[in-house]
């Protein structure tokens, strides 16, 4: 397996991974499915931070992407969704990715990195809870959930609310 860049062609992969990944039943579409493409027509995409994870035959098995997002008005990232095939999961492909995409929004001089997701998952790649850093989620009922990964330009100066971008509030 491989990581690279979203190229032209996987938009359509990508989204049937999304759905697959974030199935729940009763749901015909998940919404984090869709999300993937507002974000990618939204002026908080960044093209370097949309990464696949490839298979030797070609198969797209997961992706991660992280998008702008603010922290009291300075520009942060927000990662998520990210989406492994069943098939794939449990395999280190979360993994990869997580890190991958960590390591490419260090090297853009990135401060930090925002995610509301599992804490039996994240805190394995350095991710705290949100809290410690003085960082406060959108919604309160998120906050013990909502964590941060700083990144070597991080300032402790960021503090104070985060904000998604806008294709988040569709969800
Ligand atoms: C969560 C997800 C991205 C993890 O990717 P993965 O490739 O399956 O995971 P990895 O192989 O990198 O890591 C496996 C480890 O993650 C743990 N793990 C997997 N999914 C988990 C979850 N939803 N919550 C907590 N831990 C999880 C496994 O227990 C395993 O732990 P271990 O190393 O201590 O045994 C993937 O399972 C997935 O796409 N799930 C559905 C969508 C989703 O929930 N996305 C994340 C939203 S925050």
């Amino acid at each position: 397996m491989l990581v690279r860049r979203e190229l032209a062609g996987d938009e359509a992969p990508i989204r049937a991974i999304t759905a697959a990944a974030f199935a729940r039943p009763g749901e015909d579409v998940p919404a984090e499915a869709p999300l993937v493409d507002w974000l990618r027509a939204s002026p908080a995409w960044i093209p370097e931070l949309s990464l696949v994870a490839v298979d030797p035959d070609g198969g797209v098995a997961g992706h991660v992407l992280c998008t702008r997002g603010t922290v009291a008005e300075a520009p942060v990232l927000a990662l998520g969704p990210l989406s492994v095939r069943p098939d794939r999961q449990r395999s280190g492909v979360g993994k990869a990715l997580v890190h991958a995409v960590l390591g490419a929004a260090d090297a853009r001089d990135e401060p930090l990195v925002a995610l509301l997701g599992s804490t039996s998952y994240y805190p394995r790649f350095g991710f705290r809870l949100a809290g410690e850093y003085g960082i406060i989620p959108q919604h309160p009922e998120w906050e013990e959930h909502f964590q941060v990964r700083t990144l070597t330009a991080y300032d402790p100066a960021v503090r104070g609310q985060f904000a998604y971008s806008e294709p988040f509030d569709r969800m």
